[in-house]
């Protein structure tokens, strides 16, 4: 640590003084106040160096008989956003979070923290430490540990509580969700609202010192609120969106030990629970996916600061299951959409779909009904392809047929307007063989969204042999504004997420023929984490989807399934049988079709394990991940996990197929793929032998 004085003649400081701490952070002196700014780009983490700063501007304020009160404040676009996550797992260096909270908790001198931006987890625990908090209206406050696997291990579990009472705390630490700058006053957790932060700041803090208010320190609050019972019916209430992760229920044993015990108490209690937490895979695994997430957004080679194409407007072809669900991506981020389809009644009962979706939204509060006109006001239905000359981005999404597809971009080429970026939602087709049929190949690219397309976080970015760099950026950027996490995939039968499916689905189908049902391979994919397993999933799209009467060859299982009437969901019928509820039970008419099916091929049904289904169908999806990186289809692991977590619902506590597979050990899993009969991939091969792993991170 540095001090360097100097006088600073700016209009905002006066004729403040400066003290430079260290890089990152200063103390200016303004009348009797002193104000510490951090100034840490990009979110003001607790790095070693915001903490040493911090540490040593508190010293010199105390130290200073001029300095009656001290304003903490930071430069950019937020308060502190949290700990430095990417110090985590190394060792420590500079000052320790819980030394620097006691200067500014002891401190003979009142500290107001002014906050913007998010004051989120350590943030938001220094902004505890602190006798008074104002911000501005926009501000937000939140404690996400627990969407990193971890708690908040700066007090955060033992303060929070005291100030905005033991339910909200627990609803707080469990979901992680921010407040807003009005909750948090009614809430008491922010003494003002101000509309100049550091002007606001100044005025209160004068305001502290002219009426000698007290330093009030939070650990020294009772916990309000305490009900009896409230914990274990909180548990059993969140029990199925909590189930498979260790954080949640960490954090819920922190509010409860604050609750019940002294303060220093239940600062142990936190102090444990995160060490057991911080140390887990759990956490690590979903710090991973933490910097994986914002890593899948950045294509290599591509200049980050390029200027990008306009998107304005945009035009969706097709109003059926994907072209409604992607349009209204649009409309909810006020993005005006034209859909177009080729008969009114289609283009009617989609234009109904995408209403009814927005009223049902509304019916449960989360969206006003001036809400829901606001976007229905931007959507254009048409019949007319001719409409969407003057869109910047058109989206088709029709049936999954090449021909058709051909046709359709065909088309567009002679309407959309030059520069336009023209998208496929295809799932498996071939996007430059979709580009071939324009004359603007290098403007043509795949947007595959997930279903339901609303709703999922996933966007694979078909890259084409020919799309232009800037079009691609246009498309990650894009992807963002719309709140999707995108990823670039290179052009291949599925792309990175089907591809790798197919081999799922593959596995789990021979291993029902082999002696399991598809009830025990469900339940072990299901205990592993994902929401469903493979035949739930398959009666849930429909098992005839891409079957035909006509065509059908009775050769195969779901053939045979859907000759017999079984659709799936859609008709109660399918590998189970549903009630009007939904509620599922294995159903007897499928078991007997794979029976049958299964003595038909001559095979000797044999009793699987669950260790057995889980390695198969697990394994050879991480070998194809593999040969998808070998072939360059995506370009680095953690892509291929970002796709499993946000498109397939892979657990995320698991870090994703490939982070998964680093866990287990390569070696292991090659010799499993082996012993199965499945050659492994040469890249998982190599990494095995020489003992490495595909992400670097576990
Ligand atoms: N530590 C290290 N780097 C961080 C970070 C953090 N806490 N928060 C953000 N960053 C980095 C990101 O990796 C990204 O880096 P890049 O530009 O190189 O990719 C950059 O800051 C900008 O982040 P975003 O792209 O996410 O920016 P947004 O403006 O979209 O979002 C944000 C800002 C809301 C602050 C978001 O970054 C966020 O949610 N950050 C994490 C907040 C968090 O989890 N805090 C708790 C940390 S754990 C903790 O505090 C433990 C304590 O209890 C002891
Ligand atoms: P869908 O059958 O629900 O909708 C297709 C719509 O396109 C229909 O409404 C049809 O009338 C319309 N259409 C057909 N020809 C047209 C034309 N010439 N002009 C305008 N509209 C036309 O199909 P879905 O499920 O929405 O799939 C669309 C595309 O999205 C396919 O390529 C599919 O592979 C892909 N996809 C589907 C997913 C799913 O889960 N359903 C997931 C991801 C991609």
């Amino acid at each position: 640590m540095y001090r360097l004085l100097l006088r600073c003649n700016s209009d905002d400081w006066g004729d403040a003084e400066m003290t430079a701490i260290n890089a990152v952070t200063d103390l200016t002196t303004d009348g009797e106040l002193g104000v510490i700014t951090i100034d840490s780009p990009p979110v003001n983490a607790l790095s070693a160096d915001v903490r040493d700063g911090l540490a040593g501007a508190m010293a010199a304020a105390v130290a200073d008989d001029a300095v009656k009160a001290i304003v903490l404040i930071c430069a950019g676009r937020t308060f502190i956003a949290g700990a430095d996550i990417s110090e985590f797992g190394k060792p420590p260096r500079g000052a320790a979070l819980h030394d620097v909270q006691a200067r500014i908790e002891n401190s003979p001198k009142p500290v107001v923290a002014a906050i913007h931006g998010t004051a989120l987890g350590g943030g938001l625990e220094v902004a505890l430490v602190a006798h008074y908090r104002v911000a501005v209206l926009s501000a937000k406050f939140g404690l996400p540990e627990v969407k990193l696997g971890l708690l908040p291990g700066a007090g955060g579990t033992q303060r929070l509580p005291r100030v905005v009472g033991a339910r909200k705390a627990l609803e707080m630490v469990t979901t992680g969700t921010p407040i807003g700058a009005k909750a948090a006053a009614e809430f008491g957790l922010i003494d003002a609202i101000v509309d100049d932060l550091r002007a606001g700041a100044i005025h209160f803090a004068r305001r502290v010192l002219a009426e000698n208010l007290p330093l009030h320190r939070v650990r020294d609050k009772p916990v309000l609120g305490v009900e009896e019972g409230m914990f274990d019916a909180y548990r059993r209430a969140q029990a199925k969106t909590f189930r498979g992760f260790e954080a949640p229920e960490a954090n819920i044993q922190c509010i409860e030990a604050a609750a019940t015990l002294p303060f220093d108490e239940g600062m142990a209690v936190e102090r444990r629970l995160f060490m057991g937490l911080m140390t887990g895979l759990q956490s690590k695994a979903q710090r991973y996916v933490f910097f994986a997430e914002r890593q899948a957004n950045k294509v290599d080679g591509l200049d980050p600061d390029a200027p990008l194409l306009p998107v304005k407007s945009v035009g969706v072809i097709g109003a059926g299951t994907m072209g409604g669900g992607i349009a209204m991506n649009f409309l909810n981020a006020g993005v005006p959409v034209t859909i177009v389809e080729t008969r009114q009644e289609a283009l009617d009962r989609g234009v109904a779909t995408i209403r009814r979706n927005y009223d049902n939204t509304a019916a449960k509060g989360r969206m006003t009904a001036a809400d829901v006109d606001t976007r229905m006001g931007l959507l254009t239905p048409t019949l007319d392809m001719g409409a969407l000359k003057d869109a910047d981005l058109v989206i088709e999404a029709v049936f999954e047929n090449m021909d058709l597809k051909k046709d359709i971009f065909g088309r567009l080429d002679g309407i959309a307007k030059p520069g336009a970026i023209l998208a496929s939602n295809t799932s498996y087709l071939n996007v430059d063989e979709i580009a071939a049929a324009t004359s603007r190949p290098d403007h043509v690219l795949g947007l595959h969204f997930f279903s339901p397309a609303n709703v999922m976080r996933l966007l694979e970015v078909v890259r084409g042999a020919k799309t232009d760099g800037q079009v691609l950026a246009t498309a990650m950027a894009t992807a963002k504004t719309i709140g999707k996490v995108a990823v670039v995939s290179g052009v291949c039968h599925g792309f990175i997420g089907n591809r790798m499916l197919e081999q799922r689905q593959r596995q789990a189908m021979a291993l029902i023929v082999e002696g399991a049902l598809p009830e025990q391979v469900d339940r072990v994919l299901f205990d592993f984490g994902f929401p469903m397993g493979p035949f739930q999933m398959s009666d849930l799209a429909g098992l005839d989807i891409g079957w035909s009467a006509e065509t059908s060859k009775g050769e195969t299982i779901r053939d045979r399934l859907c000759e017999a009437g079984l659709r799936g969901q859609k008709n109660g019928r399918g590998f189970y049988d549903y009630d009007a509820q939904r509620n599922r039970t294995p159903s007897p008419v499928a078991e007997k079709i794979i029976l049958d099916y299964a003595a038909e091929k001559g095979v000797n049904r044999r009793e699987v394990s669950d260790a057995e289904i889980l390695e198969r169908c697990l394994y050879p999806m991480v070998n194809e991940g593999a040969k998808i990186l070998e072939e360059k289809m995506a370009q680095r692991a953690s892509d291929i996990d970002i796709v499993w977590i946000n498109g397939y619902g892979w657990p995320v506590y698991r870090g994703g197929p490939m982070f998964w597979a680093d866990s287990v050990g390569l070696a292991k899993v090659a010799e499993a793929l082996g012993r199965y009969g499945i050659a492994p991939a040469a890249l998982l091969a190599r990494l095995a032998a020489e003992g490495k792993s595909f992400t670097g991170a576990v």
